[in-house]
């Protein structure tokens, strides 16, 4: 059989590239390039060097910021409140470019090198399957021939000098990373205590907020139907997709923006201490729910707070992009963002964002004249004296019950 392997150049999918060759199979290896920092002839010739027939690397970083960075700002998509979703919005274009060069070699096998107890599994498996019914998945962390082989990094090493598979000489980091334009996560290792906070050097996309520049940076992003369309810095217009984020990375690395340290729950059930940074993704969330307040009808906003927001966001945490679901959930997203139109004022400053201005020139929702406490034009105060009544019949009920049972 021939194989399709998730192969990075690191320890452990270059083992198992070797073992599923010592299995007898062919292995075609392929690495998507979605914006991690990454040596590619490193990894290209350790591929080929360790007995893949292929290594194939592709460049999906437009279409993992067009279709799903920007599609999780349009959704203000956040899971738990905290975490914006760097590394599940990166496995649905990974899983698609993995597919696609599975078709192109006629693997009948994927294989990739996720552990049996986190989410990426679940992620890059169910995606395998809705994209291609009939594909074979070897998860060799799941096999008992393997992990009980493999029990340990001790065991990988005794093995890659055994097979003359190169290890790194640079200690790796105590700690697991995934990276990607959208942001880069550190969990396990030393993290696994959430008592302790993250060790000093630890982030990679964020300078330190503490010794960021004490000078404030004001930027302008432009919006057309809930997307940024252009950034404006230092007297600069950036209007490409992929240039603006990256832009909007530098400006956030630079000003120590986007930091979390969380503790999250898993889908399969387990809770997990993770760090994350994602700077231009904080950055353009924050403007995004600025613009919302000025342009979108208030009820649509809170409909589309609790039905789609959520949704969409724990639906791309637990790996259901490819879902009837996702697309139905997508399509009221889509309606909802129509007249989100317009222009944001940002400062960035000490690890912080903040919203200074805003503007629409299609939207009438805002008037500055209704709002205006100096002003009674086309507003009748005795109105509201009713208004209140009558939202107040039910409550003076309940607080008249309350007495008479002596609970006030
Ligand atoms: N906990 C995060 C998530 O589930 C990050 C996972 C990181 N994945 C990895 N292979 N290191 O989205
Ligand atoms: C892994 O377990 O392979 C990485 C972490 C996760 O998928 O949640």
């Amino acid at each position: 059989g021939k194989v399709c392997l998730a192969y990075s150049g690191g320890l452990d999918t270059s083992t198992i590239l070797v073992w599923l060759l010592e299995q007898g199979y062919e292995v075609v290896c392929f690495l998507a390039d979605v914006g991690q920092e990454e040596d590619w002839d490193k990894v290209r010739n350790k591929a080929t060097k360790l007995g893949a027939s292929k290594m194939i690397i592709s460049d999906l970083k437009k279409e993992f910021v067009e279709e799903l960075c920007f599609r999780a700002i349009q959704c203000n998509a956040i899971y738990q409140s905290r975490y914006l979703l760097g590394t599940s919005l990166a496995r649905p274009v990974i899983a698609r470019g993995m597919m696609k060069a599975a078709k192109d070699e006629g693997c009948d096998y994927v294989s990739h090198g996720c552990t049996g107890k986190g989410n990426d599994q679940v992620r890059f498996e169910l995606a395998f399957l809705a994209i291609d019914p009939t594909i074979k998945i070897i998860s060799p962390w799941r096999l008992p021939e393997f992990f009980n082989r493999f029990q340990g990094r001790e065991d990988l090493l005794t093995y890659a000098a055994e097979k003359k598979i190169p290890v790194t000489s640079t200690k790796a980091a105590p700690w697991s990373m995934d990276d990607n334009i959208a942001h880069c996560s550190y969990e396990a290792g030393i993290l696994e205590d959430p008592k302790l906070p993250p060790p000093q050097g630890l982030w990679t996309r964020t300078d330190d907020p503490e010794k960021a520049p004490d000078t404030p940076e004001d930027i302008t992003i432009k919006w057309e139907k809930g997307l940024p369309v252009g950034l404006k810095v230092g007297g600069k217009t950036i209007t490409d997709s992929l240039e603006l984020f990256i832009a909007l990375n530098a400006l956030g690395k630079k000003h120590g923006i986007g930091r979390i340290d969380i503790v999250e729950d898993r889908f399969i059930g387990i809770k997990s201490r993770g760090c994350y940074d994602s700077p231009a993704m904080t950055i353009l969330r924050s403007g995004h729910l600025d613009l919302e307040g000025l342009v979108m009808d208030g009820k649509v906003r809170t409909l589309r707070d609790q039905f789609v927001t959520h949704n969409w966001s724990e639906l791309l945490y637990n790996g259901l992009y490819f879902s009837p679901e996702r697309q139905f959930v997508e399509n009221s997203l889509l309606y909802s963002q129509q007249e989100v139109n317009g222009s944001t004022d940002l400062r960035l400053y000490k690890g912080g964002v903040y919203n200074r201005g805003r503007s629409s020139e299609t939207s009438n929702l805002y008037s500055e004249e209704e709002s205006s406490m100096d002003s009674l034009i086309d507003f009748s105060p005795v109105d509201t004296t009713g208004f209140i009544s009558i939202q107040a019949i039910r409550l003076k009920k309940f607080g008249q019950q309350a007495l008479d049972q002596g609970k006030g």
